[in-house]
């Protein structure tokens, strides 16, 4: 049997309670923590000028102009913030059955990380590559007769990808789950020359109720027909999670994700124990709206859930975590 008092003996000479009896002693052994670093701010973008305009269920949470991303990120870079993943609001007129505006190479994303590399060159810039805020239906990929296509989907893929790296994304993240995608964007950045942009494969990625708010929030609320249970992953599968990052790293992942994040943080564990490679996980919009409401409404203390529930990500064995939360949880960590 296993011997969990580590040294043979048992109450009264082993007393756990011991290394918790102060603040120093609790400190000096903690397993795991939590730092600025391990955080990349999840930022919602929306075309204007000075502007910004708040996203329902997220109070707190801000779609912000170009110019107002600039500065949010001046302010995330100050605070000790190392990376941050954009994503766009897009109108319905912007949508289309191809995903046109994805590959428009002065898109609001292009033109936002352009701005912010100007601006701020020193902070890491991660994109999804999907075509979801691009579709006029809200799905990743293209859609005929009902069916996501995936090849073609791919294909698409493949050169939003490379305008992103281009325009000065770091990290391009493709969350569409169409099968074979790291492979080709990887291909496709090799045979442009975008040798150094680095891809974080969302690999485990679930069709999560969980993504509700965000889906409001960059515009495909209104537009996603049926639901994406034939490209993203079963709520109640796991090893399948495993399949995908294996294809995923042998196609040329440099890090992979989890999402959702607490729902789904046996992924994050059994991720990181099998593979040993950089591993993150999605604080995603349900996530943050479960905590803020709770908060809202007195059951929660928002500091000590936010900084809690980050630290649960590091006790699991995510590398980082990519959080709404990132600007709030720096501050808070500051003043520990
Ligand atoms: C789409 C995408 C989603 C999120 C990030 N990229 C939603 C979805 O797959 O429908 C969710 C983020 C969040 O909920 O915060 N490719």
């Amino acid at each position: 049997m296993t011997d969990f008092t580590g040294n043979g003996q048992s109450y009264p000479y082993t007393r756990l309670r011991r290394l918790r009896s102060s603040n120093w002693s609790r400190q000096l052994h903690a397993e795991n923590a939590l730092t600025v670093n391990d955080l990349i701010w999840a930022i919602i973008l929306k075309d204007g000028k000075n502007a910004e305009e708040s996203v329902e269920h997220m109070p707190g949470v801000l779609r912000l102009s170009p110019d107002r991303a600039v500065a949010a990120a001046e302010k995330a870079r100050s605070r000790g913030i190392n990376a941050l993943a954009l994503f766009p609001y897009t109108s319905t007129q912007e949508r289309s059955a191809d995903a046109a505006t994805a590959l428009s190479a002065d898109n609001l994303m292009c033109r936002t990380a352009q701005a912010i590399k100007q601006a701020v060159p020193e902070i890491g810039l991660i994109c999804d590559v999907a075509l979801d805020p691009y579709t006029d239906h809200g799905h990743d990929g293209l859609l005929e007769n009902g069916e996501i296509l995936n090849d073609e989907t791919v294909d698409v893929l493949c050169q939003q990808a490379v305008l992103q790296a281009r325009a000065g994304f770091d990290i391009v993240a493709p969350s569409d789950m169409m099968d074979g995608r790291v492979g080709a964007i990887r291909r496709t950045l090799e045979t442009e020359g975008l040798t150094h942009t680095q891809i974080m494969s969302y690999a485990v990625k679930y069709a999560s109720c969980f993504y509700g708010p965000y889906r409001g929030a960059i515009g495909s609320q209104d537009v996603l027909k049926g639901d994406k249970k034939t490209y993203q992953m079963n709520p109640l599968n796991t090893d399948e999670g495993l399949r995908e990052v294996a294809l995923d790293l042998q196609e040329g992942a440099d890090s992979v994700m989890v999402k959702p994040g607490l729902p789904y943080l046996d992924m994050v564990t059994r991720v990181k124990e099998a593979f040993k490679v950089p591993t993150f996980a999605f604080q995603v919009s349900g996530e943050y709206a479960m905590i803020s409401a709770a908060a809202e409404n007195g059951a929660l203390d928002r500091n000590r859930t936010i900084i809690e529930s980050l630290q649960c990500f590091k006790r699991a064995g995510a590398d980082g975590i990519i959080t709404y939360f990132a600007l709030e949880a720096a501050e808070l960590l500051q003043k520990q």
